[in-house]
């Protein structure tokens, strides 16, 4: 008998599920382009029925999702949403799971977990009293692991039970427009390809400044911190695809290989003083769930070397912040002055919340002159409507890839074992030579000791 898809979400009253996920399935649900959406069974502890549940969801579906909130498309997805209430930390309450999917006629599943890695091995282990469990996909939220050791313990246990070929690890970085567009700017344009390299770049800055503190994720966040919430995965993603070889075809398993080589040709810097600032917002400890006394960052700027033939002499700046003055997400190519008093010509990649392409080059100044002024060409993705309503949303892409069984943009193990490693190093590093981590004001642009950073090498952030 051919058993009936079902969508299980391990932390159903969460957060990511009420703003990324559910309005992911109803996209996916409207759009033309149809991936199959099976049954979704969200778990929690709270004591809702179905029908609570539905009426809650459909709130948030109506705020956050992407395309225009029609009721009936609601109601398909709705009937089609079952609530389960159990403890998933406690293993004896799997028993009854497997009951209700034995009802339901489930089994063939994909598991997401929405919930903090530590409840990751619970939750495989409750999965063993499910029949089929282990044939099933399963879909993990990052941060994968707390750090090295723990990660590579987590992989373990995973492959212990799934497939290698059934874990989907998102980065929801790889499913954002511009992102993707990355490598097309680069490689189908002779005019940045042929320039792409440390004899013709000055230098790379990757910035993600974030408006938002902690809000309330503030026990999560007090132990992981930026490097971790951000630079191991996100940053890390970009970068690789920014400072890859051309990978043999556009398929994503090709990109991955060159990725993987960018973050093993990494060198973690001898004077780590000279290379990474860390700084944390005032009043982040007053945050709720935050210690008192907490040095956790909120804010991190590293100077990278990619010790590489294409690379090698020319610095990568990484920034990333929160309750800074702006919401930016930008990669910018800052090219090699073309002689002494003239300006760069500068390439920026604006990957949110306005997506686009902004070039930056040399002109004569109109008139009777021959004063050089530079030239703007900003060009603005998501200004137009059409484009936005075509655009899926990370979450919404990647949910869509997996029901398809396409892993190609989830992260790969040897990805996040080689950027935690490097992570684990410098952090370690950071903290053996006691330096500090920096307040810095709410609504800034960060600390001053980053600015000092560049300074150092003659550069400054491109903002
Ligand atoms: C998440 C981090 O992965 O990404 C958050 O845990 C961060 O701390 C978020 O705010 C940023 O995502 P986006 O899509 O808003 O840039």
């Amino acid at each position: 008998m051919n058993k009936e898809q079902i969508f299980t979400i391990f932390g159903g009253t969460g957060d990511l599920t009420f703003r990324k996920l559910l309005p992911a399935l109803y996209n996916i649900e409207a759009s033309d382009d149809k991936v199959f959406c099976p049954r979704v069974v969200v778990i929690g502890r709270r004591d809702y029925t179905s029908e609570t549940y539905r009426t809650m969801a459909r709130e948030w579906v109506e705020k956050f999702a992407r395309l225009h909130f029609k009721e009936e498309t609601y109601q398909k997805l709705a009937e089609r949403i079952l609530y389960y209430r159990m403890d998933f930390t406690d293993e004896k309450e799997y028993g009854g799971l497997d009951s209700f999917y034995k009802k339901m006629g489930a089994g063939n599943h994909i598991f997401y977990f929405a919930v903090a890695p530590r409840y990751f091995s619970t939750i495989v282990n409750g999965l063993k009293s499910v029949a089929g469990a282990e044939h099933g996909k399963v879909v993990l939220e990052k941060p994968f692991g707390e750090d090295l050791s723990s990660a590579a313990e987590l992989n373990r246990t995973m492959e212990s039970f799934f497939k290698p070929d059934h874990i989907y690890r998102i980065d929801h970085y790889l499913g954002k427009e511009m992102v993707r567009n990355i490598q097309i700017i680069r490689f189908a344009n002779p005019i940045f390809s042929n320039v792409w390299d440390a004899e013709h770049i000055e230098c790379i800055q990757i910035s993600a400044m974030e408006e938002v503190g902690v809000e309330t994720r503030g026990g999560y966040y007090d132990h992981s911190g930026a490097l971790k919430d951000m630079v191991q995965n996100h940053l890390f993603q970009i970068l690789t695809i920014v400072a890859m070889e051309q990978p043999g075809s556009l398929a994503v398993e090709d990109m991955h290989r060159e990725q993987i080589k960018v973050l093993r040709a990494l060198q973690v810097p001898e004077d780590i003083s000279q290379s990474m600032v860390l700084g944390q917002y005032g009043g982040y400890r007053e945050e709720p769930s935050v210690d008192r006394n907490s040095s956790t960052e909120t804010y991190a700027a590293l100077k990278l070397s990619v010790d590489n033939d294409r690379w090698r002499g020319m610095p990568f700046y990484v920034r990333t912040g929160k309750k800074l003055g702006r919401r930016e997400m930008q990669v910018a190519v800052v090219f090699k002055s073309p002689a002494p008093g003239l300006e760069s010509n500068i390439l920026n990649i604006k990957i949110q919340p306005t997506e686009g392409v902004y070039l930056q080059f040399n002109i004569k100044k109109p008139g009777e002159t021959e004063e050089i002024i530079q030239a703007k060409m900003d060009f603005c993705q998501s200004c137009s409507y059409v484009n936005r309503m075509n655009t899926p949303e990370a979450y919404e892409r990647l949910l869509g890839a997996c029901m398809r069984g396409e892993r190609s943009w989830f992260s790969q193990w040897d990805q996040v074992e080689t950027s935690w490693n490097y992570v684990d190093e410098v952090r370690e590093k950071y903290r053996e030579m006691g330096l500090p981590v920096h307040i810095y004001e709410q609504g800034s642009a960060g600390p001053e000791a980053a600015d000092a950073l560049l300074g150092r090498d003659g550069h400054s952030w491109f903002d």
